[in-house]
Parts: structure tokens; C-alpha cells; sequence
């Protein structure tokens, strides 16, 4: 059962008159029990696995941010380096006045840092977690000048449906991270794909960050940093999923393992039992012999070449690509 909830929001000290308001549709699917029963099957599994979505519960985001802080975990880091060293270039391409559309948009700071330059028109925050993005809105409505604010609660792994919150006029869609890395190739031009479908006016395009290749002891412990950081993010997903499965995991029982498997050009993380363990998962005992895993996140590097292809594939044109001394990331802005 599909579940829409329309909220306008007015920030408290607003008075009627000068009141900056925005509005929040929840798009969730109401499913739970679907998504449960997906995620215990990618469990109980031959091959166990489960959607790196689960890694983010409150711990799980708060342990996000600290990664970003580790000297080992670039990506963020030179991603905002690569913004500030050229945001007049990229905001000349982009052009003034667009509808701004931050897909994943958290606690929306990267998007704001191109308020000024941008000068958005209307601001579209989608994010999965409600209390952020309610959080975001309610800080930038109080921002001198702040654009129209709107925000969508939805879940990307399956569909793609923005037309509750996306008007048709010139937009640009901001896609900043590497998020991208976390889908497969072929989920990725299907997803930016999706993307393109909401453009509806020629002056629309796409502002994107994507890790690159690169040599792979930085890259290793890019995901295996020595604080451990990356660690606890990963054995903190069992935890929960005992709480959403009322499963029985002993994060004692398991170890994190983060390397890039060069073949397939993406980081694999996996949690890997330290000794041979039974694990009750709805009812069912699954036992887990030591030494094996359960799939948790890809996340794929790309060269420029790489991912101008999926690029065009997904239809979008004309691909400008900037990037950082060491050719460590690159940030990407396409027409549709
Ligand atoms: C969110 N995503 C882009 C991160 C990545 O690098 O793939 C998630 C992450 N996993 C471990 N460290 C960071």
C-alpha cells in the first residue's frame, strides 16, 4: 500500500505574514512487511546478503559521519575540494535560477553551498530519513532569501518517482558522494535513467560526484581504516537487523571485511563469521560455517571514460568533467 502524507511545515517564530513554510510529502511505502521479508531472505540465502540500506539506523549515520572524518576515507573530502575550487565554472554551466533537485540530500549542507552561486529558484530535498530531511527544511527556512522549499521521503532502491515534488521547469538534479558507486552499472544508468524522466525542459542536467579508480591499498583502507571506524559501521547493520528481524546476531561472532576486488572494479564490504555460528532469522536457524559471508555494499569505482558511458547511456549529453590534482574524483555536469 502505497502511503502519501502532504505536511506543510511553518518554522516556529515565523508570524503569518513573514512566515517561511515548506512542504513534506511521504512517499514510504507503508510495506514493511515486504521489505522484512526481503531482507530475511537475503539472509537465510545460500549466498547471504543484505541492503546496505540497513546500515543506516541513528548509530549507523552517526558512525557515516565519523568515516568521512577518517584520514583514510577521501571521497568526501576531495568531492568538496573539487566544489569549492570550481564552483563559478560548474555554476556557468549549470546556469541561475533552476529548480534544484538534491537526491539523498541528508542534512542538506552540500546543496546549500550553492545557494549563492546557483541562486535557486526552488529547493527539492529527497531524502529516506523524515526526521532529516525535516531537520534540513527547517534550518534553511531560515536563511535570508531562501528559495521555495519542498521535500520528498522516499526509499531509491526500487522505484524513482518524483513527480509528487518536481515541477516542470528548469531544473538540475544533484547527485553528490559517489551514491552512484553503491548502485550496479546497469542499476545505475536504470536509476539516472529515472532520473532524466523528470526533465521536462531542455535546460535541465545533472551534477554528479563519482569515485575513480585508483591504486588499491588506498582504496583498501579507504575501507578498512585503522581507527576501525568502518568496522563498526558495518557489524552495526546486525545489530539492526536484530532489531527488525528480532533476530539473535552476536556482533562478537563476526568481522568487518573491506577490500577492492580489482576484477570488478568496486570496494566489497562483508561480514565474515569468526567461528562457525547458528543465527535464528524469523523462526529459522541458519547456520553459518566459519569463515563465511554476508554481502553488505558495492561500491564501484569508475574511470572518466567509464562513466561518461553510463552517462549516455542514460541519455544524458554533453558530459563536463572536473577533478581534483590527483585524479581522485570526478564531479560530472550532463544535459538531459
Ligand atoms: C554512501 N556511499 C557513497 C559510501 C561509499 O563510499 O560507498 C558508503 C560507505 N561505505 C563504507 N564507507 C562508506
Amino acid at each position: 500500500m502505497p502511503h502519501r502524507l502532504v505536511t506543510t511545515h511553518r518554522t516556529s517564530g515565523a508570524t503569518a505574514d513573514s512566515a517561511q513554510s515548506f512542504t513534506l510529502v511521504n512517499a514510504l511505502k507503508l510495506d514493511a512487511k515486504a521489505e522484512l521479508d526481503a531482507l530475511a531472505k537475503g539472509l537465510l540465502a545460500p549466498a547471504a546478503s543484505l541492503s546496505p540500506k540497513y546500515f543506516y539506523d541513528a548509530l549507523g549515520s552517526t558512525l557515516y559521519n565519523a568515516i568521512v572524518l577518517t584520514d583514510e576515507y577521501y571521497p568526501t573530502r576531495t568531492e568538496a575540494a573539487i566544489f569549492d575550487t570550481f564552483r563559478a565554472d560548474i555554476a556557468a554551466a549549470i546556469g541561475v535560477g533552476k529548480q534544484f533537485v538534491d537526491l539523498g540530500s541528508g542534512d542538506s549542507v552540500k546543496a546549500e553551498k550553492w545557494f549563492a552561486s546557483l541562486k535557486p529558484s526552488r529547493y527539492v530535498g529527497v531524502d529516506i530519513s523524515e526526521s532529516a530531511l525535516t531537520d534540513a527544511l527547517n534550518r534553511l527556512a531560515g536563511i535570508p532569501d531562501a528559495p521555495e522549499l519542498v521535500g520528498l521521503v522516499t526509499d531509491f532502491s526500487r522505484v524513482v518517482d518524483l513527480t509528487a515534488v518536481v515541477e516542470k521547469r528548469p531544473s538540475v538534479f544533484f547527485y553528490p558522494g559517489s551514491s552512484i558507486g553503491n548502485f550496479s552499472p546497469d542499476d545505475a544508468v536504470w536509476f539516472l535513467k529515472q532520473i532524466r524522466a523528470h526533465c521536462h525542459d531542455s535546460d535541465c542536467g545533472l551534477l554528479i560526484g563519482v569515485d575513480a579508480k585508483k591504486d588499491k591499498a588506498r582504496l583498501d583502507a579507504a575501507y578498512d581504516d585503522a581507527l576501525g571506524v568502518t568496522a563498526a559501521f558495518n557489524l552495526n547493520a546486525l545489530r539492526n537487523v536484530n532489531r527488525l528481524l528480532g533476530s539473535d546476531f552476536d556482533v562478537a561472532d563476526w568481522q568487518h571485511r573491506g577490500f577492492y576486488n580489482e576484477a570488478m572494479g568496486r570496494i566489497e564490504m562483508h561480514l565474515e563469521a569468526k567461528r562457525a555460528v547458528q543465527v535464528r532469522v524469523r523462526g529459522e536457524l541458519r547456520a553459518f560455517a566459519a569463515g563465511e559471508r554476508i554481502h553488505t555494499e558495492n561500491s564501484y569505482k569508475y574511470s572518466p571514460e567509464q562513466f561518461e558511458a553510463i552517462l549516455i547511456e542514460a541519455g544524458f549529453q554533453r558530459p563536463q568533467l572536473w577533478r581534483d590534482e590527483k585524479h581522485d574524483f570526478n564531479v560530472f555536469y550532463a544535459n538531459s
